[in-house]
């Protein structure tokens, strides 16, 4: 079963499609980002251009793939989804490119994971709409050229400095996504409540979008499971008594931390008296791979203040302290490994 506070998507994500929003306008948060595209969309268009390559980085479920979607829609371009892993051989990328006709979006999920020989015949695609293909082995082989029409990239990645630099100074625009501050993420649960057909008041949206962990693809599936809470009770409205009773039953306290977020918060606290510790001692204590920490729990964990990294390591500050109900300066009492 996958964590129902992770960022990552999941299968019941799917059926969320009517969610997505399609147009720049229902897009919510991101100012900077949509504005910078609705400009570049404008002018492509009164210059009867194609929209130069885009760039979306950040970390997962803040709507990179939304935005995808977006951009083709506003630019009336046919959109093609793929992703880095997927496209394994040259031979693969020219099929995509070549399928395209004018004003198309290539879509390319985790475009950092594309095989180093395909992201070089990215690079003149992307330049000239050009593409240089080898084809045959060994003494017989020779390079073919074939063309490509004018079209539009979107790549997306967790992290912008995860691309080559070579890539990534290809694309005219690099647009890096935030965290989601509360109040939006309070209007996208009253967005996805409206079209799921569930009434939920301001407070009530405004509990949910506190446990987001500033992410809309937490917050859509928090606002699912708390309105089945509501559906078994016959509701048609979320009420704060239906929203306690559900975060409760998750074991998802009023930060939007769970067991397993709490059980590291506790290891730093009560194994390395707060630290600092390193990333794998902690994986060994929590009883985790080290790469699950830092790549699933750890990013919200620091984003929210609950730990600091610092040179020697991870730290427990105040706010992760309070977190697992003890405070900073009691610690030195707390006797060793006295939870379980
Ligand atoms: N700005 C936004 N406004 C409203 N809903 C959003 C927004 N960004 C993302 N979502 C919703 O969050 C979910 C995850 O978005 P997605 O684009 O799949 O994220 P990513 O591709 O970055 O992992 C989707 O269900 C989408 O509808
Ligand atoms: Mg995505």
């Amino acid at each position: 079963m996958g964590r129902l506070l992770s960022s990552e998507p999941q299968n019941e994500d799917e059926s969320f499609v009517s969610i997505r929003p399609l147009s720049l306008d229902e897009y919510i948060g991101q100012e900077n980002v949509k504005e910078r595209l609705s400009v570049a969309i404008r002018a492509a268009k009164m210059r009867g251009e194609v929209l130069d390559h885009v760039l979306l980085a950040g970390p997962p479920g803040l709507g990179k793939t939304t935005l995808a979607t977006i951009i083709a829609h506003e630019t009336g371009g046919k959109l093609h989804t793929t992703s880095g892993p997927v496209i394994e051989r040259q031979g693969d990328l020219a099929a995509v490119l070549t399928s395209l006709a004018s004003g198309d979006v290539l879509f390319i999920d985790e475009i950092h994971r594309l095989p180093h020989a395909v992201e070089e015949v990215l690079y003149s695609a992307m330049e000239d709409y050009k593409l240089d293909i080898l084809v045959g082995k060994g003494p017989g082989a020779r390079t073919v050229r074939l063309s490509v029409n004018p079209f539009t990239l979107v790549g997306a990645t967790t992290r912008s400095g995860l691309l080559t630099p070579p890539l990534r100074n290809r694309f005219g625009m690099v647009l890096e996504l935030d965290f989601y501050k509360i109040e939006e993420l309070k209007n996208i649960v009253k967005r996805s409540a409206k079209i799921l057909g569930v009434k939920i008041d301001n407070t009530c949206a405004s509990e949910i979008a506190k446990r987001s962990r500033g992410t809309p693809r937490v917050a859509n599936r928090l606002l699912k499971r708390i309105r089945d809470f509501a559906t078994v009770k016959s509701k048609d409205e979320i009420t704060l008594e239906i929203v306690d009773e559900a975060f409760e039953s998750m074991k998802i306290d009023k930060y939007g931390l769970d067991e397993t977020d709490r059980k590291i918060l506790k290891r730093i606290a009560h194994d390395y008296r707060g630290g600092p510790v390193g990333l794998n001692s902690l994986a060994a204590s929590v009883g985790m791979e080290a790469e699950t920490i830092s790549e699933v729990y750890e990013p919200y964990l620091l984003q929210g203040g609950f730990v600091a990294r610092t040179s020697r390591g991870r730290v427990l500050t105040a706010k992760g302290y309070s977190a697992i109900g003890e405070s900073l300066i009691s610690t030195e009492n707390f006797e060793f490994g006295s939870d379980s």
